[in-house]
């Protein structure tokens, strides 16, 4: 039964814990202001990657109402360095509320610390149950690894009912005196001993007796993780559509993929000349030249666009109809115009035939 074996490990592992805590700079002081800074910088990055921004993020803003009051721009130069921005923005937000409805205070409550902007599940626990001492499960992918391990989790470990089904088994083990050590022995144990990359060191874990990865020497194969779908595949053929001194651009639609950002005129398939001259007569553009440009592959997180390209002269682009683009110096798409670096091989073409374009006309071709 998980329930019972996770029972066993409340003893040893706060007994662990008190021996072998490393000192962190929000253990010194847990108040719910340091514990909920520590917690949203420790979200995304290292503790010891944290360590220096945190002092100096709490001298600058030692409290609820400074966080709430501090100009953006100072906000985030303070943050410069951690990354993910909207973790700073988030915590100003909640801040204001802190200030508007708490009078200043994390409330004692998880489920008012979760309502907070920036505050999911776990870092409500986290906060709750080290400042507050209120018993309740703070369960982020660390603990679900060493849980994993523990109990020889067959399912993976990203689903949500799996997490879900460790919440409360937590919650009914977790000890009503010390809920804030068990959580943090628990995430310390992840961080030092059971660790995600490389072997995990069950010669010096407190759980090794108790764990039943290590009894079935299994702990190599979890946690357990279905392998991510394979990305979509979409062919696209992108067109540098030039005159003498513009070339072709379009936005991009405000919802979906590199929303609001411009981008070359592309169409889907991998299209041959005659397509491509079809297509540029359906625009209303009146081809000169046209020649095939190099392949480029281009990897998002969910899809890859494998991409071909032509570059199109074309006589005076202002006279074509079509709706959607526009005509522009290339030099602007760098300024005033962002085109994402999937197109960089085709961008490219634009800046080369620009630079050429230029050296021919100061040598007087
Ligand atoms: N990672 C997230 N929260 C932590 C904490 N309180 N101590 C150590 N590592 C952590
Ligand atoms: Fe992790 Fe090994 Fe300890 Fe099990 S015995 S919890 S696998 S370190």
């Amino acid at each position: 039964m998980e329930e019972n074996r996770l029972k066993n490990i409340v003893e040893p592992l706060l007994a662990w814990f008190d021996g072998n805590a490393r000192v962190l700079p929000w253990r010194e002081e847990p108040t719910p202001y340091r514990v909920w800074i520590s917690e949203i910088m420790l979200q995304q990055t290292r503790v010891e990657a944290v360590k220096p921004f945190y002092e100096r993020f709490l001298e600058a803003l030692p409290d609820i109402p400074s966080l709430a009051a501090c100009p953006e721009d100072r906000l985030l130069k303070l943050w410069e360095g951690l990354g993910y921005y909207n973790r700073a923005r988030n915590l100003q937000k909640a801040a204001q509320v802190l200030v508007s409805e708490y009078q200043a205070e994390m409330p004692p409550d998880y489920d008012a610390i979760r309502g907070l902007p920036g505050i999911g599940p776990y870092t409500a626990g986290a906060v709750a149950s080290i400042a507050y001492g209120i018993p309740v499960p703070a369960v982020d992918g660390n603990v679900l690894r060493v849980l994993s391990r523990i109990l020889t989790l067959e399912e993976d470990v990203l689903k949500q009912s799996v997490k879900r089904r460790m919440e409360e088994q937590i919650q009914a083990v977790i000890p009503k005196e010390r809920p804030g050590a068990f959580n943090q022995a628990l995430m310390e144990l992840g961080a030092t001993v059971c660790v995600p990359n490389g072997p995990a060191k069950c010669g010096v874990c407190p759980l090794h007796g108790l764990c039943l990865a290590n009894q079935e020497g299994r702990t190599g194969e979890f946690p357990k993780k279905t392998p991510k779908k394979a990305r979509k595949i979409e062919e696209r053929t992108v067109l540098v559509i030039r005159d003498g001194e513009r070339a072709a651009i379009r936005k991009r639609p405000d919802k979906g993929l590199l929303a609001g950002l411009y981008e070359l005129p592309n169409l889907p398939g991998r299209l041959g000349r005659e397509d491509v001259l079809r297509q540029l007569e359906d625009w209303g553009m009146v081809p000169v030249h046209i020649r095939p440009l190099k392949e480029a592959k281009h990897i998002f997180s969910h899809i890859e666009w494998h991409m071909t390209g032509y570059a199109v002269r074309v006589a005076q682009l202002e006279q074509s109809v079509q709706e959607g683009l526009l005509f522009v110096e290339p030099f602007r798409t760098e300024k005033d115009y962002p085109i994402p670096a999937a197109f960089a091989a085709y961008t490219e073409e634009l800046q080369i035939r620009l630079g050429q374009e230029k050296y021919e006309a100061e040598i007087g071709l």
